[in-house]
């Protein structure tokens, strides 16, 4: 997601509230997608204001409604986080204790549900507002990050959130440090989502990053995450779609390019307005994405966590408005 500058220096109440345990998800999913899941955020927020403060610039998600969603049949968790406040100072410096232990936390939660945690470093290719060049710095960082996870394969790593406005090459060689990095640490069973220039658009995917298919991975568990939202340009800004059918059009693409490439996709960020224009177009493209499914597999709704409030796009229990309003359609595509 593209535009958090917008929720910056919002405050709220974080809480982690004891929840009863729900180890096994007591509802029976209608698809057979891998993963279907809702993105948490929180850990990102205040991304101009580093380190900031846990509780005013950032929270994490909540124990409760990963337990809610769960029993909705989500079964994947995508944990956006700032890279600076990870390993503060230098890619290759330390994990910052707190904030690391924080993560651990979260993602141990999640994978003792059943549930896959995905580490998402929510830094569109940059540290510090800079992008980032240095490739070995940068697989350093992803060694230091994925170690304590490296015992857990029900956790995945996401290289980086949106690269954007970025050299080709260099996104291509960011994703393999990072693998060459994950594999580094010894975590060499869990999947790693690779994601692409241009925000990782599954609609300019074929045109931008066709050079990704080149990416070697020794474990050979690569998925490619794209993103994609149904306003008119794109962004996942306006909660209007452009039309019932623009779900499926904008995976065409991304889709004969997965076939011809032999390749496996997941779409890890997708949203669209509380109205029958957008149910129809999120509707119809989960249902095309079904009918793909030997390259699609599965897909995350941006997005839940504690600190929406009424945002158009929130999937936060009980109340966030495509948690009540959308989710219902949602259900035969769980
Ligand atoms: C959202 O998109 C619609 C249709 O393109 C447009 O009429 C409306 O002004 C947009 N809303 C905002 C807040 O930009």
């Amino acid at each position: 997601m593209k535009l958090l500058h917008a929720i910056i220096g919002l405050v709220g109440v974080g809480s982690a509230l004891a929840a009863p345990a729900v180890d096994t998800p007591t509802t029976k999913r209608a698809s057979k997608f891998q993963f279907v899941g809702v993105n948490q955020a929180g850990a990102e927020f205040g991304n101009k204001d580093l380190p900031g403060t846990l509780g005013k610039q950032y929270t994490w998600p909540v124990r409760s409604t990963i337990d809610t969603l769960v029993s909705k049949g989500f079964n994947a968790f995508r944990i956006a986080f700032m890279m600076e406040r990870l390993v503060p100072n230098k890619l290759n410096g330390a994990l910052d204790a707190t904030y690391s232990q924080a993560l651990q936390d979260i993602v141990q939660y999640v994978t003792s549900k059943g549930a896959y945690a995905i580490i998402d470093p929510h830094n569109f290719g940059r540290y510090y507002d800079k992008i980032i060049t240095d490739t070995d710095g940068f697989k350093t960082w992803w060694t230091t990050v994925a170690k304590p996870f490296a015992a857990n394969d029900k956790v995945i790593f996401d290289t980086n959130n949106e690269y954007h406005d970025m050299d080709q090459s260099l996104v291509l060689r960011l994703n393999q440090a990072a693998i060459d990095g994950i594999r580094a640490a010894g975590a060499t069973s869990q999947y790693i989502f690779v994601e692409g220039n241009s925000w990782s658009g599954a609609w300019t995917w074929s045109a931008t990053n066709s050079n990704l298919k080149d990416l070697k991975d020794a474990s050979d568990k690569i998925v490619y995450e794209m993103h994609q939202y149904l306003d008119a340009d794109g962004s996942g800004t306006n909660e209007t779609c452009v039309s019932r059918t623009i779900g499926a059009e904008r995976l065409r693409d991304a889709t004969a390019w997965l076939k011809s490439n032999g390749k496996k996709a997941v779409l890890g960020e997708t949203a669209g307005g509380a109205n029958a224009q957008c149910l129809a177009a999120l509707t119809g493209m989960l249902g095309y994405m079904q009918q793909n499914s030997d390259v699609w597999t599965g897909w995350l709704w941006w997005a839940g966590g504690p600190w929406w409030a009424d945002y158009m796009f929130s999937m936060e229990p009980p109340s966030g408005t495509a948690y009540t309003k959308v989710l219902p359609s949602l259900q035969p595509y769980i």
